[in-house]
């Protein structure tokens, strides 16, 4: 039997004694979120904290892994709708769900709120167990602002829309009003002082989506008197400073476009970034080909595209949220992010996906316009799962998936993303319609559930990778210590020939708990060790064990050997589902 060790570290040296509080609020503050103005901070309560390269969440005092699943944005609304879902949520072998909380529900009328839902929500997640990361529908949802209560909806004139180049409203709030911005950040002041007091000692609750994949949709930029103004004036000189304090700092994208508009240190938006959409464009509602060529279907939607449009928004849709937030923390300051329409193949343009949402290239701009906000987060529906996660986990953000897949391709990416960029959160969306014990997610999170301490023992440090390897064969190596590691994928089934239900994308995770130990867990792979640096040294198998953890210890199952671990040299993970073995290499020549 052996123990799984923790050996955590943190931002605070061990002999630099703070009081528990200030330990908290040291750890908040030097992630860059403001502690709040006067309220007691619970040492136990949820914050971010930095473990080697990572940043991890940690409650009552323990770093924690996000198995996640996103409820449909409905469903959270009823709580005897929800009654027949949490079991569902506890058998998918989940720790936290993600719920919505909607302004039109809290405030039906302007000053009086009505925390029913919450309060129903935070019972249901107690009674089974699991935690909550809340999300504000505030002002926007999907580019579109339908969540607000009708007070908010039916005054146009106190709560101005975006306007379009043609003339005419969008559904959608602006960011350029104060007005907006006040309603809704006293909407969510409001959420959270009630959240600190029904939960700032249990911590049911333990993170908070500000606003739902905002930016401007069927547009570029609002080309409403406001935003008109502001874009005919100067870039702001925050965010003029921000950029260039950060210049060698900065994603190569928006670097790229700088330089190429002479790097100017002020001037107009147009001066300082290039030009916008070309006058009386209309936007598709996909850029298919047409009206792009082939070449720039496959290309545009990784770059900007009518950049000043779309970093105007992102810096006004950034400031607006940083006072939303700010005045949430102030009041309760759990950890908080914003999540995104990702720019892709059949919406490259901004307009075609929400302008001005946190995408990769503006991260910065959202970086230097919202310090409150913690994580920019993707919701990484596209098959270029590791490129947009690999985006995301630049400039020292975290990584955090709020919504993505589910079924066997979600399980494979959650274990990769936790595995190799240290992710806080895996969330596939729509869980109440597909919960079950059992599906593919149960059993992966089921796993992953047993060596989750063994995952955040090792983030932010060179002892962990994964990997995913494909159906089409081809193999997939990383080097971890004194091993160059190749991952196959090996479908087998029990019997000859392949299983009939391996998928199509698998996931291997790799982590080193000695110099010659691996703990391993994977589905459908073949793994194979090759020395580094003695070329003349061939590796053998000492011993190679199957098993589970039970409560942090290692319970053995089968010793591997023969024909269970191929050619005598590697290890053979079944198609069926996720497994963990541990092995014990040795050398020979
Ligand atoms: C992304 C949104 O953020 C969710 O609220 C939901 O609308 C899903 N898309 C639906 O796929």
């Amino acid at each position: 039997m052996q123990k799984i060790t923790r050996t955590m570290r943190t931002l605070i040296p061990r002999s630099f004694k703070l009081p528990a509080p200030a330990i908290v609020a040291a750890a908040i503050t030097a992630l860059g979120c403001a502690p709040s103005r006067g309220a007691t901070v619970d040492p136990g309560a949820p914050h971010l904290q930095r473990q080697g390269t990572a940043t991890q969440l940690v409650v009552d005092g323990q770093p924690f892994l996000i198995r996640g699943a996103e409820l449909s944005n409905s469903s959270a609304s009823s709580l005897d709708f929800m009654k027949a879902v949490w079991p569902r949520l506890v058998a998918s072998r989940l720790n936290t769900v993600l719920a919505t909380v909607t302004w039109e529900l809290i405030e039906p009328q302007e000053g009086s709120f009505d925390f029913k839902q919450v309060d129903g929500l935070i019972e249901g997640a107690r009674a089974n167990d699991l935690h909550l990361v809340l999300l504000w529908f505030g002002s926007w949802k999907n580019g579109k602002s339908t969540y607000q209560p009708l007070w908010v909806k039916t005054n146009q004139a106190r709560f101005p829309l975006v306007e379009s180049e043609r003339g005419g409203s969008l559904i959608t709030l602006t960011p350029l009003s104060d007005a907006n911005c006040e309603a809704d950040a006293r909407a969510f002041a409001a959420l959270m002082r009630h959240l600190r007091e029904v939960d700032a000692r249990q911590h049911t609750v333990l993170m908070i989506q500000v606003e739902n994949e905002m930016g401007v949709l069927e547009e570029s930029r609002d080309y409403g008197p406001a935003a008109s103004r502001a874009f005919a004036g100067r870039v702001p000189e925050e965010l003029m400073n921000y950029l260039v304090g950060h210049r060698d700092a900065l994603v190569p994208e928006l670097r790229a476009l700088w330089d190429a508009n002479g790097s100017r240190t002020s001037g107009t938006w147009t001066d300082v970034f290039g030009p916008g959409k070309p006058p009386g464009t209309e936007i598709p509602v996909r850029t298919l080909a047409p009206p792009m060529t082939e070449q720039e279907h496959e290309t545009a939607w990784r770059k900007l595209v009518w950049p000043v449009d779309e970093i105007f928004m992102a810096w006004h849709y950034a400031r607006y949220v940083n006072r939303v937030a700010e005045a949430g923390k102030a009041e309760y300051p759990l950890p908080m992010f914003v999540n995104t329409w990702l720019q892709q193949r059949d919406h490259a343009w901004p307009g075609t996906y929400p302008s001005g949402g946190p995408v990769p290239q503006v991260m910065n701009v959202w970086q230097a316009g919202a310090p409150a906000i913690d994580v920019l987060a993707p919701d990484a529906y596209v098959p270029e799962f590791e490129e947009v996660c690999e985006r995301y986990h630049r400039c020292g953000n975290p990584l955090l998936i709020p919504e993505s897949r589910g079924g066997a391709r979600g399980a494979a990416q959650a274990i990769w993303a936790f595995g190799n960029l240290d992710a806080i959160a895996y969330s596939p969306f729509g869980i109440d319609r597909s919960a079950e014990a059992d599906t593919e997610l149960a059993q992966a999170y089921d796993a992953i559930a047993q060596v989750s301490p063994l995952i955040l023992e090792h983030q932010g440090n060179t002892t962990m990778a994964a990997l995913i390897v494909g159906r089409e064969g081809v193999p997939q190596t990383v080097r971890l210590g004194r091993y160059q590691i190749e991952a196959r994928y090996g479908a087998r089934g029990p019997g000859p020939g392949l299983a009939p239900l391996s998928p199509e994308r698998v996931a291997g995770l790799f982590i080193s708990t000695g110099p010659d130990d691996f703990v391993i867990l994977g589905r459908a792979i073949d793994v194979y060790f090759f020395p580094t640096g003695a070329p003349k040294d061939s590796v053998g198998l000492g011993t190679v064990e199957e098993g589970t953890y039970m409560e942090g210890r290692w319970v053995p199952g089968r010793r591997l050997n023969g024909d269970e671990t191929p050619e005598w040299k590697a290890l053979h993970f079944p198609a069926e589902r996720y497994s963990i073995q541990h092995v014990r290499l040795y050398r020979y020549h």
